[in-house]
């Protein structure tokens, strides 16, 4: 079963690739205990994991081709056609100095596509095959998906974090929106039709904002997907935030919530119009997971994310106390 370049990767430090109407993710034990853990209402809300596979990558010395391949075949969330938009080949190439580059003529994130290279080098280098995680592909049916990663919480590390990663990631947290909305962009991809082209938002920039500008991403996106997907994204994520309020013990750090919908498709107050899943569970926990800390309560860092989120949805929100108390001083 052969594995491709995932075009429609927004955030992430590792290469996602695509396989079968999966995603495949660099394997991470914590995860995919919590997937085979996960708790049924849970499920609802991201993706179904699969299975773990091994992967080996393998070059054509002629053509400079690459084959990605698992040694398996999984056909559980098979995509019934291949839209013309995806059908065009997705493969990667290795040049003449060695690095892999991503072999289409397409649009495509050069970020994403920097991960994915540099995954599959790594896996050429590799004599014993790659394991990875092989997840529903949430945006497989989707023409021209518009996707947003939002990371929820206001703590990333886990508590098996090294030193120095608790320290980046908490310097992460504190510089932005992370810290005081509990959430912040990881990525984002929206197709304009203007311009029959994507546009990218990437995780700096996510870093770098202020609140304002966490609503204006946020906004912006709801603008695209039109008013009744923008209400059914609004029920889908108030209905996980009742949800994860229950969640005793739960942990969910460095998650995130992905958004997407089709910009090919009409608006539509449709339950499967938009996606709403929690994905990203590789320092989640709760208790009795691993030998990890007990925590008690809900995870109120990622309750304020989602309240955040929900917030900056809602129309005309005021864009702070101080504006809001001026207009009503104005008032008196
Ligand atoms: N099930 C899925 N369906 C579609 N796209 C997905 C899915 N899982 C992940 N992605 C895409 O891959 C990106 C990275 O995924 P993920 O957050 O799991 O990776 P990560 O490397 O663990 O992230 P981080 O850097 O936050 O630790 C997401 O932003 C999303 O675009
Ligand atoms: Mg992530
Ligand atoms: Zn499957």
């Amino acid at each position: 079963m052969e594995l491709t370049a995932f075009r429609h990767q927004v955030g992430g430090h590792f290469g996602i690739l695509s396989c079968n109407g999966h995603v495949a993710k660099p394997s991470n034990l914590r995860e995919m205990a919590f997937y085979k853990v996960m708790n049924s209402e849970l499920k609802h809300f991201s993706p179904a994991f699969c299975k773990e596979v091994d992967v080996r990558a393998s070059v054509n010395p002629v053509t400079g081709q690459i084959i990605v391949e698992a040694l398996e075949k999984l056909d559980c969330h098979k995509k019934k056609s291949s839209s013309k938009h995806e059908r065009s080949s997705t493969g990667f190439r290795q040049n003449t100095d060695g690095h892999v580059t991503v072999d289409t003529e397409k649009q495509w994130n050069p970020w994403a596509a920097e991960c994915q290279c540099k995954v599959v080098e790594r896996m050429l280098k590799e004599p014993d095959p790659t394991p990875f995680l092989l997840l529903e592909n949430v945006v497989a049916h989707y023409t021209r998906p518009c996707v947003l990663d939002l990371k929820i919480g206001t703590r990333q590390h886990g508590d098996d974090a090294s030193e120095s990663k608790r320290h980046r990631q908490l310097m992460k947290c504190r510089h932005s929106t992370s810290a005081t909305l509990g959430v912040r962009v990881v990525g984002m991809q929206l197709y304009e039709a203007e311009t029959k082209s994507y546009s990218y938002v990437e995780k700096q920039e996510g870093r770098r904002i202020d609140a304002a500008g966490f609503r204006g991403y946020v906004k912006r996106f709801i603008k695209c997907c039109g008013r009744s997907r923008a209400a059914r994204i609004r029920q889908k994520l108030s209905k996980l935030r009742s949800l994860l309020a229950e969640f005793e013990g739960y942990r969910f750090f460095s998650a995130s919530i992905l958004i997407a919908f089709d910009a090919e498709a009409a608006d539509s107050s449709s339950d499967d119009a938009v996606k709403v899943c929690i994905i990203d569970f590789a320092h989640s926990t709760f208790s009795g997971f691993f030998e990890d800390l007990a925590y008690s309560g809900a995870d109120e860092g990622c309750l304020l994310g989602l309240d955040s989120i929900v917030e900056a949805m809602e129309p005309n929100v005021p864009k702070d106390p101080s504006s809001q108390m001026s207009s009503y001083e104005k008032k008196i």
